[in-house]
């Protein structure tokens, strides 16, 4: 059946609007009806069971397949989060849903405390959030958002409401978590980074003493096997870090874990090439920006990459530094210190992405790519090297493939001309995606479903690569809207 047929466009508003119809029988289709199962009205939620509110990094990959729908509904999913934004500039990771059981979900708004905890750092007052962030996906999001209805866009205004907020929120990064003095931002909690429970946190992680199990209830047992989730003691951890920055008032400066992480930093800069982009269609030159960004790339390299390893790896910035009180008692010159974290992440190759990158340090992450330690035997990139000693092809980050990093890598190959590469990683994603009930997250080698089905960034993120195959097939063009 053609894909159109159970699409209606409304010229009033310009949406396009899913009707569910009869069976679906294509993966655009199926693709389709999870985004649409888990549209709120407002935004989108990653799933219905596990993950019942908003949440940053999500929303900006949902955006990005959304806008292939809905391009109302992909700027109203941006718009959404960033009426939550702090006063500070931070997009919290979790905008709550008022309507949502405190139960459903843990930790729920009344451990965060936004409103009251939050207040110095100018949390909103009217709704819940949590307090600390996600990758700033954002930006890019916004981008690729508005170049799929350019005049819906302007029109609305679209860009010119986000920018101030997009703009606030990499000054918050690029200033307030500039832990390490080198000019990265700093994570200073797992869920931060995205991939809570990576083996690159074993370290850091060791040094946060864990909240009693009996102090409070996982939610997410309810809907994942155990075997594919986080331990408790992981989550013990994860709770005194939340409890203790919360308790500071989400001040920075005083955590006991920061970490400069690569992917990160990379969608950082990535956003940075867009508000560039952003900047430029709203009248201004928007090159300051631009070269912050190359200079970033820079700064990343200096801070992160090793070339003996071909990849880049975290720096753990408190490792062996003293927090007292929630006070840092070494000096500003001692803070340039920390060390590279020698675990091999995902994370470490996601900055393929950055267009202003050397040819050699290209050359290299496409083969470690595809070398014994991500490439070999798999279906699709693991989380976690295949032959570190933390490796399990089914725990959350510590080894399988999920649909987020697979794309940033996709659509970093097709930036460095690898179309080759991107487009075989193009079909496993899309075969895989499909397969597999449009899973959470995947075993890298069988490609079994693990986590929740009906994710809705993996159905976004279907739903993009599958726009950018049907143009591709069309015009011949390999970068799509990269530019
Ligand atoms: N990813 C985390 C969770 O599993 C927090 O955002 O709840």
């Amino acid at each position: 059946m053609d894909r159109t047929a159970q699409l209606t466009f409304r010229p009033a508003t310009r949406e396009v609007v899913y009707d569910p119809g009869p069976a679906p029988d294509s993966p655009h289709l199926r693709a389709a009806r999870v985004l649409e199962g888990n549209w709120t009205g407002t935004s989108t939620v990653p799933s219905r069971g596990l993950y019942p509110h908003q949440w940053s990094w999500d929303s900006g990959f949902i955006a990005i397949g959304l806008r292939h729908l809905s391009p109302l509904r992909a700027q109203t999913e941006l718009e959404t989060l960033l009426a939550a934004q702090w006063g500070d500039g931070r997009i919290p990771h979790i905008v709550f849903n008022p309507s949502v059981p405190l139960d459903a979900y843990f930790p729920s708004p009344d451990f965060w405390r936004s409103s009251t905890a939050g207040r110095a750092a100018g949390a909103p007052r009217t709704v819940q959030t949590s307090g600390i962030v996600q990758p700033p996906v954002h930006a890019l999001a916004a981008w690729l958002v508005h170049c799929a209805d350019p005049g819906l866009s302007r029109a609305r205004g679209f860009l010119a409401g986000v920018y101030p907020r997009l703009a606030a929120w990499h000054r918050y990064l690029l200033h307030r978590r500039d832990l390490g003095g080198g000019g990265l931002a700093s994570v200073v909690h797992p869920w931060e980074q995205g991939m809570d429970n990576s083996p690159c946190w074993d370290a850091p992680l060791a040094r946060v003493t864990p909240a009693p199990a009996r102090s409070f209830r996982r939610a997410d047992l309810a809907h994942g096997a155990p075997e594919d989730r986080p331990t408790d003691l992981d989550y013990g951890r994860y709770v005194r870090l939340a409890t203790d920055y919360r308790d500071r008032g989400y001040a920075d400066g005083g955590s006991a874990f920061a970490v400069e992480d690569p992917a990160f930093n990379a969608l950082l800069i990535a956003s940075e090439h867009s508000l560039a982009r952003i900047a430029r269609e709203l009248g201004a030159t928007g090159t300051a920006r631009q070269a912050r960004a190359e200079r970033l790339t820079g700064v990343l390299i200096d801070r992160l990459w090793d070339p003996a390893e071909g990849m880049f790896f975290c720096r753990d910035i408190r490792n062996g530094r003293d927090i007292r009180n929630g006070q840092d008692t070494r000096s500003s010159q001692d803070a340039r210190s920390g060390d590279l974290i020698p675990e091999r992440s995902v994370s470490g190759l996601v900055p393929l992405l950055l267009p202003t990158l050397p040819r050699a340090v290209v050359a290299a992450l496409v083969r470690t790519l595809a070398g014994p330690h991500f490439g070999a035997g798999t279906r699709l990139v693991p989380s976690y090297d295949l032959l570190g000693e933390a490796f399990d092809p089914h725990r959350y980050w510590r080894g399988p493939a999920w649909f987020n990093t697979s794309w940033l890598l996709e659509r970093g190959l097709r930036v460095h001309g690898e179309t080759e590469r991107a487009g075989a990683l193009r079909e496993a994603m899309l075969d895989t995606a499909d397969t597999s009930g449009f899973a959470e997250y995947v075993d890298p080698y069988t490609g079994a479903a693990c986590g929740a089905t009906g994710f809705s960034w993996t159905a976004a993120l279907t739903l993009d690569l599958l726009e950018a195959k049907a143009a591709d097939a069309t015009n011949g063009a390999k970068g799509g809207d990269l530019g």
